[in-house]
């Protein structure tokens, strides 16, 4: 059984509901987080929760509780679960609202849930050795992808052809073919030993992962330039590689039917994954 922490009570999962009148239910109208445990340790969770609370700011839903008391929940959410390997998923919807009207008034009471999924991370480490196939598929989201929205058809679509296609994720370009993120995670590229990835706009989310591997990459001398880059400058990578709180770091080795560079996982990628793990 999964205990969930849902409006201030813990729960079975399996026997917590939230109303139908929920905002999120019915105008996905909230923000979520996943934050990893890796033996035993919460992963970025600092960077995690600073980057709920700035989601909540931004479509100015105000949750009555304090990092610290997140910390607090998510930490009991582990230990009653006891999860040593998995995910947090930490969900704030604005609250419950009837009748339904797309204006929301002034002093909902969100909806706060959190729960544990665990996860075996040796099956990735196998996964990261072999690197994964991508698919293209084109950024259909709304505009404001920096924000951490429940609303994820585009994601949800994206997601499913690169499963339909046998990949691992949908790499996503917009109307000028150029790359902005992966159905969930930050995309990277390496040519000639300088790391590049798509600056923070409202067109991508601001990774966690992306966030520690930039200090990584500062830490190790290595060059780093945060630039948009084309399909063209994609599939001429010398290596590619995704980044997210679910998969750390994984080399990518196919986009469509394209191969990245010999077809295997690139040693720069390969050695990020394990700076990346040893940080942890
Ligand atoms: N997704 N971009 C998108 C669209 C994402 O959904 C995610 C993460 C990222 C990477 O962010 P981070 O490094 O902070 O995980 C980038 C999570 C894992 C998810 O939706 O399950």
């Amino acid at each position: 059984m999964t205990t969930c922490y849902i409006n201030g009570k813990y729960k079975p999962l399996s026997k917590s509901f939230i109303s139908i009148t929920d905002r999120g239910f019915q105008f996905s109208d909230g923000v979520y987080e996943v934050i990893a445990i890796y033996n035993d340790k919460f992963v970025d969770e600092i960077l995690h929760l600073n980057r709920l609370k700035t989601s909540l700011k931004k479509l100015q839903i105000k949750l009555d509780l304090s990092i610290n008391q997140i910390q607090n929940i998510s930490q009991k959410i582990k230990k009653v679960n006891s999860i040593s390997n998995g995910i947090i998923y930490i969900q704030v919807t604005r609250g419950n609202q009837s009748p339904r009207d797309h204006k929301y008034k002034a002093k909902l009471k969100p909806n706060f849930i959190i729960y544990s999924i665990k996860k075996n991370f040796k099956n990735l480490d196998k996964l990261a050795i072999k690197g994964v196939k991508t698919s293209l598929y084109p950024d259909i989201r709304w505009l404001r992808s920096d924000i951490k929205s429940i609303s994820l058809l585009g994601n949800v679509m994206a997601a499913n052809h690169a499963n339909k296609n046998n990949c691992h994720e949908s790499i996503l370009y917009d109307h000028k073919n150029n790359i902005t993120e992966g159905n969930s995670s930050s995309i990277w590229i390496i040519k000639k030993g300088v790391c590049y990835t798509h600056p923070i706009t409202y067109r991508i989310l601001r990774g966690c992962t992306r966030n520690k591997l930039i200090s990584i990459l500062k830490s190790n001398n290595l060059k780093f330039e945060e630039k948009v880059y084309s399909i063209k400058l994609l599939n001429n990578a010398d290596e590619v590689f995704m980044t997210s709180a679910t998969n750390f770091i994984m080399p990518i080795i196919k986009v469509d039917n394209h191969k990245i560079g010999n077809g295997k996982p690139g040693p720069i990628s390969l050695k990020l994954r394990q700076e990346f793990i040893k940080a942890i």
